[in-house]
Protein backbone atom coordinates (compact mmCIF):
# COMPACT_ATOMS: atom_id res chain seq x y z
CA UNK A 1 0.00 0.00 0.00
CA UNK A 2 1.28 3.27 -0.83
CA UNK A 3 2.19 5.22 2.18
CA UNK A 4 0.67 8.79 2.98
CA UNK A 5 3.27 11.47 2.53
CA UNK A 6 3.92 15.58 2.69
CA UNK A 7 5.50 16.63 0.01
CA UNK A 8 7.28 20.19 1.16
CA UNK A 9 8.91 22.92 -0.65
CA UNK A 10 11.38 25.63 0.97
CA UNK A 11 11.63 27.83 -1.63
CA UNK A 12 13.77 30.34 0.17
CA UNK A 13 15.05 33.40 -0.70
CA UNK A 14 13.36 32.73 -4.42
CA UNK A 15 10.20 33.31 -6.37
CA UNK A 16 8.89 36.69 -6.21
CA UNK A 17 5.14 36.73 -5.73
CA UNK A 18 4.66 37.31 -9.88
CA UNK A 19 6.58 34.22 -9.86
CA UNK A 20 5.24 32.05 -7.04
CA UNK A 21 1.88 32.93 -9.07
CA UNK A 22 3.12 31.56 -12.41
CA UNK A 23 4.65 28.53 -10.12
CA UNK A 24 1.37 27.52 -8.99
CA UNK A 25 -0.25 28.33 -12.12
CA UNK A 26 2.33 25.92 -13.98
CA UNK A 27 2.07 23.01 -11.05
CA UNK A 28 -1.59 22.43 -10.74
CA UNK A 29 -2.47 22.50 -14.68
CA UNK A 30 -3.05 19.02 -14.98
CA UNK A 31 -2.19 18.24 -11.15
CA UNK A 32 -4.30 15.44 -9.36
CA UNK A 33 -4.08 15.93 -5.95
CA UNK A 34 -3.89 12.02 -3.92
CA UNK A 35 -5.97 11.78 -0.97
CA UNK A 36 -2.77 9.78 0.51
CA UNK A 37 -0.54 13.22 0.46
CA UNK A 38 -0.39 16.61 1.38
CA UNK A 39 1.69 19.53 -0.56
CA UNK A 40 2.88 22.37 1.68
CA UNK A 41 4.67 25.38 0.27
CA UNK A 42 6.87 27.35 2.04
CA UNK A 43 7.79 30.72 0.30
CA UNK A 44 9.05 33.72 1.02
CA UNK A 45 7.18 35.98 3.32
CA UNK A 46 6.80 38.47 0.49
CA UNK A 47 5.09 35.70 -1.69
CA UNK A 48 2.99 33.88 0.79
CA UNK A 49 -0.25 35.98 0.09
CA UNK A 50 0.11 35.62 -3.34
CA UNK A 51 1.22 31.97 -3.21
CA UNK A 52 -2.24 30.91 -0.53
CA UNK A 53 -3.82 33.38 -3.45
CA UNK A 54 -2.99 31.05 -6.40
CA UNK A 55 -3.11 28.00 -4.50
CA UNK A 56 -6.84 28.75 -3.39
CA UNK A 57 -8.94 26.25 -3.82
CA UNK A 58 -6.21 23.55 -4.28
CA UNK A 59 -7.03 20.11 -3.00
CA UNK A 60 -4.70 19.01 0.43
CA UNK A 61 -2.46 22.03 -0.21
CA UNK A 62 -1.00 24.40 2.44
CA UNK A 63 1.35 27.31 2.36
CA UNK A 64 3.74 28.40 5.61
CA UNK A 65 6.10 30.97 6.66
CA UNK A 66 10.15 30.10 6.48
CA UNK A 67 10.15 31.88 10.00
CA UNK A 68 8.30 33.69 12.51
CA UNK A 69 9.52 35.94 15.69
CA UNK A 70 8.16 34.62 18.57
CA UNK A 71 6.32 38.16 19.53
CA UNK A 72 3.05 38.76 18.31
CA UNK A 73 3.91 42.34 16.89
CA UNK A 74 6.17 45.09 17.99
CA UNK A 75 9.87 46.95 17.08
CA UNK A 76 11.57 43.77 15.42
CA UNK A 77 12.44 44.82 11.85
CA UNK A 78 12.60 42.77 8.96
CA UNK A 79 11.14 39.87 11.07
CA UNK A 80 7.62 38.34 10.41
CA UNK A 81 5.08 37.25 13.38
CA UNK A 82 2.75 34.75 13.44
CA UNK A 83 -0.87 37.18 12.91
CA UNK A 84 1.33 38.40 10.18
CA UNK A 85 1.87 36.00 8.18
CA UNK A 86 -1.42 34.01 9.13
CA UNK A 87 -3.33 37.08 8.08
CA UNK A 88 -1.10 36.49 4.32
CA UNK A 89 -2.46 33.11 4.46
CA UNK A 90 -0.10 31.16 6.12
CA UNK A 91 -1.00 28.07 8.00
CA UNK A 92 2.40 26.24 8.77
CA UNK A 93 5.31 27.72 10.23
CA UNK A 94 8.92 26.46 9.26
CA UNK A 95 10.85 26.41 12.49
CA UNK A 96 14.60 26.54 13.36
CA UNK A 97 15.67 26.10 9.61
CA UNK A 98 19.60 24.88 9.79
CA UNK A 99 20.00 28.47 7.73
CA UNK A 100 18.54 30.39 11.00
CA UNK A 101 20.67 28.32 13.39
CA UNK A 102 23.85 28.54 11.34
CA UNK A 103 23.88 31.09 9.36
CA UNK A 104 21.25 33.60 11.38
CA UNK A 105 22.53 32.57 14.75
CA UNK A 106 19.77 31.53 16.27
CA UNK A 107 20.00 29.17 19.06
CA UNK A 108 17.82 26.86 20.78
CA UNK A 109 16.27 28.62 22.98
CA UNK A 110 14.77 30.77 20.11
CA UNK A 111 13.22 28.06 18.56
CA UNK A 112 11.41 27.39 22.09
CA UNK A 113 10.06 30.73 21.44
CA UNK A 114 8.72 30.39 17.86
CA UNK A 115 7.40 27.04 18.55
CA UNK A 116 5.49 27.96 21.08
CA UNK A 117 4.44 31.50 19.49
CA UNK A 118 3.70 29.16 15.55
CA UNK A 119 1.18 27.02 17.78
CA UNK A 120 -0.31 29.31 20.40
CA UNK A 121 -1.20 31.92 17.15
CA UNK A 122 -2.68 28.78 15.20
CA UNK A 123 0.53 27.86 13.10
CA UNK A 124 1.53 24.07 12.67
CA UNK A 125 4.80 24.00 13.17
CA UNK A 126 7.62 22.16 11.35
CA UNK A 127 10.54 22.08 13.55
CA UNK A 128 13.84 21.47 11.89
CA UNK A 129 16.78 19.71 13.47
CA UNK A 130 19.69 18.46 12.23
CA UNK A 131 23.32 17.82 12.65
CA UNK A 132 26.30 19.48 11.23
CA UNK A 133 29.22 17.00 9.58
CA UNK A 134 31.56 17.58 12.62
CA UNK A 135 29.06 16.10 14.16
CA UNK A 136 28.35 13.51 12.30
CA UNK A 137 31.98 12.32 11.85
CA UNK A 138 32.02 12.48 15.16
CA UNK A 139 29.25 10.04 16.24
CA UNK A 140 27.17 13.05 18.12
CA UNK A 141 24.20 13.01 15.60
CA UNK A 142 21.38 10.97 17.83
CA UNK A 143 22.68 13.55 20.17
CA UNK A 144 22.61 16.58 18.50
CA UNK A 145 19.22 15.99 17.25
CA UNK A 146 17.64 14.93 20.47
CA UNK A 147 19.01 17.84 22.37
CA UNK A 148 17.96 20.30 19.50
CA UNK A 149 14.56 18.74 19.73
CA UNK A 150 14.17 18.66 23.72
CA UNK A 151 15.45 22.21 24.10
CA UNK A 152 12.64 23.30 21.64
CA UNK A 153 9.49 21.19 23.28
CA UNK A 154 10.77 19.95 26.56
CA UNK A 155 8.62 21.70 28.84
CA UNK A 156 6.04 22.61 26.52
CA UNK A 157 2.50 21.75 26.91
CA UNK A 158 0.97 18.37 25.33
CA UNK A 159 -1.17 20.16 23.28
CA UNK A 160 1.63 21.88 21.38
CA UNK A 161 3.83 18.46 21.42
CA UNK A 162 1.06 16.83 19.67
CA UNK A 163 0.65 19.31 17.39
CA UNK A 164 4.49 19.79 16.01
CA UNK A 165 5.55 18.00 12.62
CA UNK A 166 9.42 17.65 12.50
CA UNK A 167 12.24 17.78 9.64
CA UNK A 168 15.22 15.83 10.09
CA UNK A 169 17.34 17.81 7.79
CA UNK A 170 21.53 17.00 8.30
CA UNK A 171 23.05 20.15 7.53
CA UNK A 172 26.27 18.60 5.24
CA UNK A 173 22.96 17.42 3.11
CA UNK A 174 21.13 20.34 2.72
CA UNK A 175 22.09 22.18 -1.09
CA UNK A 176 25.31 20.26 -1.13
CA UNK A 177 23.96 17.24 -3.47
CA UNK A 178 24.80 14.48 -0.64
CA UNK A 179 21.72 13.03 0.56
CA UNK A 180 21.55 10.38 3.91
CA UNK A 181 20.82 7.22 2.28
CA UNK A 182 17.41 6.21 3.55
CA UNK A 183 18.59 3.77 6.39
CA UNK A 184 20.50 6.16 7.58
CA UNK A 185 18.07 9.08 7.79
CA UNK A 186 15.83 5.92 8.90
CA UNK A 187 17.80 5.44 12.49
CA UNK A 188 17.51 9.24 12.81
CA UNK A 189 13.96 9.39 12.30
CA UNK A 190 13.18 6.57 14.80
CA UNK A 191 15.45 7.68 17.49
CA UNK A 192 12.87 11.14 16.83
CA UNK A 193 10.18 9.50 16.81
CA UNK A 194 10.96 7.84 19.88
CA UNK A 195 11.69 10.95 21.53
CA UNK A 196 8.74 12.42 20.34
CA UNK A 197 5.77 9.42 21.67
CA UNK A 198 8.00 9.42 24.98
CA UNK A 199 7.07 13.21 25.34
CA UNK A 200 3.63 12.53 24.36
CA UNK A 201 3.36 13.51 20.70
CA UNK A 202 0.48 10.39 19.79
CA UNK A 203 1.54 10.24 16.29
CA UNK A 204 4.78 11.84 14.70
CA UNK A 205 5.20 12.86 11.66
CA UNK A 206 8.93 13.28 10.10
CA UNK A 207 10.39 14.64 6.85
CA UNK A 208 13.34 14.35 5.32
CA UNK A 209 15.63 17.18 4.00
CA UNK A 210 18.59 17.40 2.15
CA UNK A 211 18.98 17.36 -1.75
CA UNK A 212 16.25 15.45 -2.27
CA UNK A 213 15.52 15.39 -6.16
CA UNK A 214 13.46 12.77 -8.66
CA UNK A 215 16.64 10.68 -8.68
CA UNK A 216 16.50 9.83 -4.91
CA UNK A 217 13.25 10.80 -3.70
CA UNK A 218 11.43 7.30 -4.42
CA UNK A 219 14.21 5.55 -2.61
CA UNK A 220 13.28 8.08 0.22
CA UNK A 221 9.60 7.98 0.23
CA UNK A 222 9.53 3.88 0.21
CA UNK A 223 11.50 4.39 3.59
CA UNK A 224 8.96 3.37 6.52
CA UNK A 225 10.36 6.31 8.94
CA UNK A 226 10.09 8.59 6.53
CA UNK A 227 6.67 10.55 6.05
CA UNK A 228 7.34 12.93 3.43
CA UNK A 229 10.39 15.19 2.17
CA UNK A 230 11.44 19.04 2.86
CA UNK A 231 13.16 19.86 -0.63
CA UNK A 232 14.73 23.10 -1.45
CA UNK A 233 16.77 23.61 -4.49
CA UNK A 234 14.68 21.00 -6.09
CA UNK A 235 11.25 22.37 -5.89
CA UNK A 236 11.99 25.61 -7.84
CA UNK A 237 10.68 24.42 -10.69
CA UNK A 238 7.17 23.37 -10.95
CA UNK A 239 7.24 20.33 -13.66
CA UNK A 240 10.37 19.30 -11.25
CA UNK A 241 8.48 19.77 -8.43
CA UNK A 242 5.11 18.21 -9.93
CA UNK A 243 7.66 14.78 -11.09
CA UNK A 244 8.98 14.89 -7.01
CA UNK A 245 5.12 15.02 -5.72
CA UNK A 246 4.08 12.18 -8.31
CA UNK A 247 6.81 10.00 -6.67
CA UNK A 248 5.01 6.35 -6.80
P1 LIG B 1 18.05 21.39 -0.64
O1 LIG B 1 16.92 20.49 -1.07
O2 LIG B 1 18.33 22.49 -1.61
O3 LIG B 1 19.26 20.60 -0.23
O4 LIG B 1 17.53 22.16 0.68
C1 LIG B 1 17.02 21.40 1.71
C2 LIG B 1 16.40 22.30 2.71
O5 LIG B 1 17.06 23.03 3.41
C3 LIG B 1 14.93 22.32 2.80
O6 LIG B 1 14.50 23.00 3.92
Amino acid sequence: MARPLIMAANWKMHLAPAAARDFARAFLSGFVARPDRRYWFFPSAVSIEATAAAFAGAERVSVGCQDVHWEPKGAYTGATSVPLAKGAGASLALVGHSERRHVFGETDADTARKVASAHGGGLTPLLCVGEQLAEREAGTTEAVVLRQLRAALGGQDVGLIGAVVVAYEPVWAIGTGKTATPADAGLVHRAIRSELVRMGHPSPLILYGGSVNEGNVAGLAAEPEIDGVLVGGASLDPAAWRRICEVP
